[in-house]
């Protein structure tokens, strides 16, 4: 079967999608790279959406949205009751990101339907599109919001609590963004889907260091993360005495580089841990910080060993509040498990590879997507591209157009292996 994706078309795609961006930030821009910022439920999602529903009727799909407005996109095969094959990614994107960070996921996988609807090709399972709602952690400090809901890892009641940083909640942005139904009416029950299987960029250097075309992701590392709340005393940074400080900056400072040591201390490569917000109170050049909050983020494919890591950074934040006479308070927000890809859509992908003639490897996926959601639903794998050095998360993040074009017909020849099982 000769799948024809339209390798241009996908990439004015892309690039269009890349438009629906709050400015770049200050000297971020490089000649050449494309600084995106897409906050979940700001208008430059809501229009960016609103493009992606034109796309996904023009090729003839259906939709459907749910509570918290991750969006189906749907292509009725011959048997419409089986459970659908599912492939999807998310298109928000955290600040000065990249354009290619999930789009590929999901403008991939609508290039892989239309591909595959103008090979002529009959599905017998539908094919379904999810566009998934907050991957990035961005707006509420929890990624994975989209997915996490629909598999039913978080409820309504937890959600209820979560705030971005105008105190708004969850429901009050879905809200105004027009999903209105009960939170807990998104949950997808196990079954729904036959298979989940999603495209992304590796985000990492392996595959274009071993100059391979394709990953064959086995495992989504475990992530976990928290707020770390340091509470000293403040004071004019002239007249409070050195001694009788309680610097809280000074204290993170010390935090910071146990976290640094604690992931370094297990001696794996697939352990890492990160601070990556730091919001000092009251932040004034001449004013000793009284309060600090840190977030933390911590992976490993070993869910053991990283909630070793876990206590570790605890037990230094003991240390610290003791040495230092501050109080170090930790809020976690998330410790997930790791997931297991599918043998039989493992087995679909390399079968797809050996038909395109394109070189692959197994790997563990050390960032986390929504398939490690729609693992806890139904058997899920994921196909990785190369993107530039390995870079992600940054305007410079960039995928040949042959890459991704490579990507998205191995998805097309899944999917439609999958559909007809
Ligand atoms: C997803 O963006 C992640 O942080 O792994
Ligand atoms: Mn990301
Ligand atoms: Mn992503």
């Amino acid at each position: 079967m000769n799948i024809p994706v339209d390798q241009d078309r996908l990439l004015i795609e892309l690039k269009h999608l890349a438009t629906f961006s709050e400015p770049a930030a200050d000297g971020a821009e490089k000649p050449g790279d494309t600084a995106v910022t897409r906050i979940v439920f700001t208008d430059r999602d809501r229009e960016a959406r609103a493009w992606l529903h034109q796309l996904a009727t023009d090729a003839g799909l259906s939709i459907r949205t749910d509570a918290v407005g991750n969006t189906f996109f749907r292509w009725h095969g011959s048997e419409p009751d089986l459970p659908a094959i599912a492939t999807g990614s998310h298109i928000d994107a955290i600040p000065n990101a990249g354009m290619y960070d999930g789009t590929v996921g999901v403008l991939g996988g609508l290039e892989a339907i239309r591909a595959l609807q103008a090979s002529g090709f009959t599905p017998k399972r539908s094919i379904e599109l999810v566009l998934f709602t907050s991957e990035e952690p961005t707006r509420f400090g929890i990624g994975c919001l989209g997915s996490r809901v629909m598999s039913g890892t978080l409820g309504a009641e937890t959600a209820a609590k979560l705030r971005d940083k105008s105190d708004e909640t969850i429901d009050q942005v879905r809200n105004a963004a027009g999903f209105n139904e009960p939170l807990n009416s998104a949950i997808l029950p196990p079954g729904h889907y036959a298979h989940f299987v999603e495209l992304h960029i590796e985000q990492g250097p392996i595959l274009e260091r071993e100059g391979l075309e394709i990953g064959i992701v086995t495992a989504i590392a475990a992530p976990a993360s928290s707020n770390i709340t340091i509470v000293g005393a403040g004071g004019h940074a002239g007249a409070m005495l050195m001694p009788i400080r309680k610097d809280a900056l000074a204290a993170a400072s010390e935090i910071i580089l146990a976290v640094e040591a604690a992931a370094l201390a297990t001696g794996a490569i697939d352990t890492v841990a990160t601070v990556g917000m730091c919001d000092v109170f009251p932040g004034a050049v001449n004013s000793v910080p009284s309060r600090v909050r840190l977030s933390l983020d911590v992976r490993d494919i070993d869910e053991a060993r990283r909630d070793k890591v876990l206590a570790d950074i605890r037990q230094a934040c003991d240390d610290t509040a003791a040495k230092r006479h501050v109080t170090v308070t930790t809020e976690v927000l998330n410790a997930d498990a790791p997931a297991t890809c599918s043998p039989a859509i493992l087995d679909a992908i390399e079968t797809a590879c050996n038909e395109e003639k394109v070189t692959s490897q197994k790997m563990v996926s050390r960032a986390y997507h929504d398939s490690l959601f729609m693992a806890r639903i139904c058997p899920i794998a994921m196909i990785f591209i190369p993107c530039r050095n390995g870079v992600s998360h940054r305007p410079d993040e960039f995928s040949t157009p042959e890459s991704i074009a490579k990507g998205t017909r191995i998805l097309a020849r899944t999917l439609a292996t999958l559909s007809l099982t």
